[in-house]
């Protein structure tokens, strides 16, 4: 099936001029916003499925309909993968068996970041692949470097790789990534042609559409 998208468009001319300031407020001031109960439950069920797959982790954070989980696992047979979605439409659309090393979790990032931190766990890879653009200037805080959850997120550690169509936010969270760890992060134009990992990949690619990857090695602090 063809399907067409438009552009983002955002009326911001470049990186936000509020960015830095955001990411330093979230570095001095920690999330204290209450886990959610469903979350809490969501994570102890995924941790309990993680531990007893003893094997390294790959999170698939945003996974939309969990496509790119599927293939994440079958990639990568050896890994126990967790498809993570706050979107109970999204994750429950039948896209087929998932194998047995990959897991489908509904729950809200935010919280599942901060548990998964509190747990101990460290991704091998972390995959934020197509977030919500958010382009409006007015809604960098919900974009993920805009947001307060950001320290969390990178304190994860792992091989983290953001994909996105607005070069825009992948050049904002590179900028954010260097602000938090002092690393520059890697940022390349991609072209799958055909081999899509997610459907909002194929979609844009489909359209036309530039496509953005953003590669960094963080350590877990
Ligand atoms: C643009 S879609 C991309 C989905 C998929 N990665 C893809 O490329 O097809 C963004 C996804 O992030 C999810 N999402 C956004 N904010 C979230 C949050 N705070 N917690 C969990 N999922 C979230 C949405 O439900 C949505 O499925």
């Amino acid at each position: 099936m063809q399907h067409t998208s438009r552009p983002v468009v955002s009326n911001q001319p470049g990186p936000h001029q509020d960015l830095a300031r955001r990411v330093s407020r979230a570095l001095t001031h920690p999330l204290r916003k209450p886990i959610a109960e469903h979350t809490q439950r969501s994570f102890a069920l995924a941790a309990e499925w993680f531990v007893g797959r003893q094997a390294p982790l790959i999170l698939d954070s945003g996974c939309g309909v969990g496509i790119s989980t599927r293939q994440l696992a079958m990639q990568f047979p050896a890994h126990a993968v967790i498809g993570v979605d706050r979107s109970e439409d999204r994750l429950g659309r039948n896209h087929g068996q998932l194998p047995d090393n990959a897991l489908l979790v509904r729950a809200d990032l935010v919280d599942f970041w901060r548990l998964a931190y509190q747990a101990g766990w460290v991704p091998e890879h972390h995959f934020l692949l197509y977030p919500n653009p958010y382009p409006k200037a007015g809604h960098l805080k919900m974009r993920w470097h805009g947001h307060a959850v950001l320290p969390t997120l990178l304190a994860l550690g792992g091989r983290l790789e953001l994909r996105s169509n607005w070069s825009l936010y992948v050049e904002e969270f590179a900028l954010a990534v260097a602000q938090v760890t002092g690393k520059q992060a890697a940022v390349s134009e991609i072209a799958p042609k055909g081999d899509y990992l997610t459907p909002f990949e194929a979609k844009y690619a489909q359209s036309g559409q530039a496509l953005w990857r953003l590669c960094v090695e963080l350590e877990r602090t």
